[in-house]
């Protein structure tokens, strides 16, 4: 609003409907049920039934408004509606990677929602070790690689209101004979930077968990990506410049064509990274399930230095943080086991219906689909047209080899639009 972020609770002060329904007017948030307006300090702007201007200024007629920062290309909320709120965040810096304070021109994020909680995500992304079991078959990663990874703690600060834990571990992981050593660090409360450093170079990336609710999380993953749009845009780049400012058609053909490309590169990436996150779907599920059973992780067996990071996240967690996230008053508690696979690792729920590089994929995918039916169909009618016309018989054979083309074109696009959906993970068929 207003060239600038602001946040608002979610939940209008009239008859409590959630805002996030609505729209932005004239700089302010409508509700969308009985059109009541606040501006970005929660102030109640308007009350269309309220023949009384002054309705609005009750404070019973105010939503709550939190402090926002924008920093490495993110909004970041100050959780705090009290009056000191302003002042308080503007002295707290959001915890952030200095890669994506440099440049955020390669960076590409991956956000994803889970069925289980916040504790769980945490501990799985701590913790290196699980790679090779895990992942097996996805990539490089192989079960043969599952031996000790020695681990050191480098940094341990648990006390006051920020928590810093690092752990280095040797040879965290070892595609192709190539170990990387990793340093894994911790920023409290949901902040994560794995540093891997091997022969073939250095790799950094980071992440960001969100506690959503009892038994939800969310994930936003950054990592650096080689090319925004992949050497097919690098080349459409180096031919933008002789196009000349008089060339405007070819110049927004070429802008189309650059959307695409970032579009698709990063849909490809995204399809990369799907099947890890489906591999711990069904064990991070289980194991909050069987968590809750137990009562808390005291009874967890870990004799080995590779669960060093996670014994001190869990120790910061039970001690310094109170247990884990508040939940406002009445909550529910777990929700029950999920037992539909569909629901435990869908994509098109979990990610595609907020990524827009995905739905752009997914549309073009659909178009794609379109256009090579229709290219069955006419190759079809042209084939039967030749034959009863009596045509020449290269002619039957061109519209014939245009049904072929167009059908695997088609069945392609088929298994491609699956890809956006729900793919099943099952560890036991990765042999
Ligand atoms: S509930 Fe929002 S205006 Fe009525």
């Amino acid at each position: 609003m207003q060239g600038q972020w602001f946040c608002v609770a979610d939940r209008c002060a009239h008859r409590y409907a959630p805002l996030s329904e609505g729209r932005v007017k004239d700089g302010d948030i409508q509700c969308a049920y009985h059109g009541w307006q606040y501006n970005g300090q929660g102030q109640c702007t308007r009350i269309p039934q309220a023949a009384d201007t002054t309705a609005c200024c009750s404070s019973a007629a105010c939503v709550e408004a939190f402090p926002t920062q924008v920093r490495a290309g993110a909004v970041w909320v100050w959780p705090d509606s009290s009056p000191t709120a302003a002042h308080d965040s503007s002295l707290a810096m959001p915890s952030v990677d200095t890669v994506l304070e440099e440049s955020l021109e390669y960076i590409d994020w991956y956000i994803r929602d889970f069925p289980y909680g916040y504790a769980g995500l945490m501990e799985m992304l701590l913790d290196p070790s699980h790679c090779p079991f895990t992942l097996h078959g996805i990539g490089l990663f192989n079960r043969d690689q599952g031996k000790p990874m020695p681990s050191t703690l480098t940094e341990c600060k648990t006390e006051g209101p920020s928590a810093v834990i690092s752990v280095e571990c040797a040879r965290a992981f070892r595609p192709a004979g190539h170990p990387y050593d990793a340093t894994v660090t911790f920023h409290s409360p949901c902040h994560i930077t794995h540093d891997f450093v091997g022969v073939n170079g250095h790799v950094i990336h980071g992440m960001y968990i969100l506690p959503v609710a009892p038994g939800r999380s969310r994930l936003l993953y950054w990592h650096k990506a080689g090319s925004p749009g992949g050497a097919s845009l690098d080349r459409l780049k180096a031919l933008k410049a002789p196009f000349g400012a008089g060339k405007a058609q070819l110049q927004r053909l070429v802008a189309a064509a650059e959307k695409f490309f970032v579009a698709f590169e990063r849909c490809k990436r995204h399809m990369y990274l799907h099947p890890i996150f489906e591999a711990v779907g069904g064990l991070l599920h289980g194991q909050e399930q069987n968590l809750s059973g137990a009562g808390s992780q005291a009874g967890f067996h870990m004799p080995s230095s590779a669960d060093l990071l996670v014994t001190k996240f869990y120790a910061w967690l039970l001690g310094t943080a109170g247990g884990g996230p508040c939940w406002p008053p009445r909550t529910l508690q777990l929700p029950p086991p999920e037992t539909n696979r569909e629901a435990l690792l869908s994509r098109e729920h979990q990610h595609v219906a907020k990524c827009p590089s995905c739905q752009t994929m997914l549309a073009v995918n659909g178009h794609m689909q379109l256009a090579s039916k229709a290219g069955v169909v006419l190759g079809l009618l042209a084939a039967a047209i030749s034959i009863v016309m009596g045509g020449p018989w290269y002619v039957c054979a061109a519209a014939l080899a245009l049904v072929y083309v167009a059908w695997k074109k088609s069945c392609r696009s088929a298994e491609w639009g699956k890809q956006f959906g729900f793919v099943d993970y099952v560890h036991a068929d990765r042999n």
